[in-house]
């Protein structure tokens, strides 16, 4: 079997984060923590392209976005980016920009195209033993590495129905073994998984994601079952990342240095009337989708709120199981976009939504017809500055302060047929939102929270998932024929918020090593 040159290139990409580049400035403290990683995040689907190269196996997402109707636009990520060929390219912007850090994931289907659990297999293959040369060097570019951001080889999919299979924990385990084992000495930040909550929302409640399985009235599917498959599939995703961990505080964190973590889909909730069964409400919705993937791994089992609500359609951990969760993360990935309402559907039932399984809760983005903050071209993100404070705070209690990063952040445009490339570039609002996230996220730190990095997402216009190509989130333009990339004006923006700011760190994350 091939593992294909894919580590090579990995290696690649990270020696030339790791290159010094002329742009930087020097530190001269400022309103961010010393040491605070200032970056932009990407993906593996959205970014790589290159589908079929060197070896590389189909994905879920590729098969899911060829199938009629799955994406709004009828695009796909086969190209994307081409971040595959154009990494030192992107890496250059990245250095112009000052930023000291990088948020990237790995293609599973890349690394192990034909999933075989037998490690004699890839240790023969060459390039593999590329060892880096320039020691533990933390300046230049720190990456962040998400070992898996949605994509799956689609061979999983087709063995087991993915996260449906308990047999997914040790695939997992596997294929973040590989990861740390080989790529460890140089990747010091590493999530699990980015937004399984929505993995397992949107691939098994909604159907809208791959496997895209559901049942009705929660969505349009030919097979699923919304009311089991989502718990299903988190639980699996949960002792996935609670076993893979455990592997790696035994055999590498003390070695390699590094720390471990997950990133979740961090909306925030807002009561829809100022009374006692929406706020209560709201810390349902917050617990059903945030808590749901992080209480585990602070008390061993789910938020109680689910308990409760959900009984026995909540599977079990054993008391094995419990034990591997507890202490499970070193920090919490935030990926936060915007606030909802919540609306109480427990005490007095509502006409539609706000089912048992999603905590008698409905959500809603309006309050007697007046949107929470403006509008933006995702239905369900709205502009909502302070919610960044209010996420965080949450989590702050929640968590005792736990380690935290902002591991997204962003603004998507609209592209529109007939829009001129220039309104594109020329993105005010997306510059306005930034500042005010990070004054809310500022005021956050101001008051105690351990937050140690802020991600935009993203710094390349990429493929959005359903929207394909028509949602525009980088800081830096790219015309889908040529694939150039051009700055917009937040790109111009950033670089001088970071050159004033000066994030540049000599030493990297100071981790204070009790936690
Ligand atoms: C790199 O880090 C490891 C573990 O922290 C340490 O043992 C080693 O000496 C370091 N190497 C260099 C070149 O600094
Ligand atoms: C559900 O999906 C089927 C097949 O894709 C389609 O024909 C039908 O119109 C859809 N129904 C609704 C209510 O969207
Ligand atoms: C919270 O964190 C502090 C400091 O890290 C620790 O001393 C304390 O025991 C923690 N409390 C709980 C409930 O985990
Ligand atoms: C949270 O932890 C950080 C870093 O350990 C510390 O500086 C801060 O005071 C703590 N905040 C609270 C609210 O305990
Ligand atoms: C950089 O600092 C200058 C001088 O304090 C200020 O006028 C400018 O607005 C700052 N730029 C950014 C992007 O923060």
């Amino acid at each position: 079997m091939e593992i294909s040159t894919y580590l090579p290139f990995l290696i690649l990409l990270l020696l030339g984060l790791s290159f010094v580049g002329n742009s930087l400035e020097q530190i001269n403290g400022g309103l961010f923590p010393d040491g605070f990683l200032f970056g932009t995040a990407s993906s593996s689907y959205q970014f790589e392209g290159a589908i079929l190269e060197d070896g590389k196996s189909l994905s879920n997402w590729d098969i899911f976005s060829h199938k009629p109707g799955n994406i709004k636009s009828g695009e796909n990520g086969d190209i994307a980016d081409d971040q595959y060929h154009l990494y030192m390219d992107d890496i250059e912007l990245m250095h112009s920009l000052g930023v000291n850090s990088y948020r990237f994931s790995i293609s599973w289907a890349r690394i192990l195209p034909e999933v075989v659990l037998d490690p004699s297999e890839f240790c023969q293959t060459e390039g593999i033993n590329l060892q880096f040369s320039d020691g533990n060097s933390t300046t230049g570019i720190q990456p962040f590495v998400t070992l898996n951001h949605y994509d799956i080889p689609q061979v999983l999919e087709d063995r087991y129905g993915s996260w449906q299979s308990s047999q997914m924990q040790e695939e997992f385990v596997y294929f973040a073994e590989i990861c740390f084992r080989e790529l460890g000495d140089r990747v010091k930040l590493w999530a699990t998984f980015n937004e399984p909550n929505v993995v397992a929302k949107y691939g098994y409640l909604m159907g809208t994601y791959p496997p895209g399985r559901c049942s009705a009235p929660f969505g349009n599917c030919s097979d699923g079952n919304s009311e089991i498959e989502p718990f299903v599939a988190a639980h699996n995703i949960i002792l996935s990342h609670a076993k893979a961990v455990y592997n790696y505080r035994k055999h590498y964190q003390s070695k390699q240095g590094g720390h471990i973590g997950i990133a979740v889909h961090a909306v925030m909730y807002e009561p829809l009337k100022e009374e006692e069964a929406d706020q209560k409400a709201a810390e349902r919705a917050l617990a059903f989708f945030v808590a749901w993937f992080l209480d585990p791994f602070f008390h061993g089992d789910y938020p109680s709120e689910m308990r409760r609500i959900l009984g026995h359609r909540l599977p079990i951990f054993s008391s094995e199981e419990s034990k591997k969760l507890k202490h499970g993360l070193d920090f919490i990935g935030v990926n936060h976009y915007t606030v909802l309402y919540a609306k109480d559907c427990m005490y007095s039932p509502c006409d539609s939504g706000g089912h048992l399984i999603e905590g008698f809760v409905q959500s809603t983005g309006e309050r007697d017809g007046v949107p929470i903050g403006e509008r933006t071209s995702i239905p369900t993100f709205f502009i909502v500055p302070n919610g960044m404070e209010k996420m965080i705070k949450y989590l702050v209690t929640r968590y005792n302060n736990t380690t935290m990063f902002v591991t997204e952040n962003g603004f998507a445009q609209l592209d529109q047929p007939g829009d001129s490339g220039s309104e594109l570039l020329n993105d005010f609002k997306r510059v306005e939102y930034h500042k005010s996230y990070l004054a809310s996220l500022q005021r956050a730190i101001r008051e105690g929270a351990d937050v140690r990095g802020y991600f935009v997402w993203s710094l390349l216009d990429n493929f959005e998932w359903r929207y394909g190509f028509t949602r525009r989130f980088g800081l830096y333009y790219v015309d889908y024929r040529t694939l150039m990339r051009t700055p917009k004006f937040s790109a111009t923006w950033y670089k001088e918020f970071l050159a004033n700011y000066s994030i540049t760190n000599e030493e990297a994350i100071k981790w204070n090593s009790s936690k």
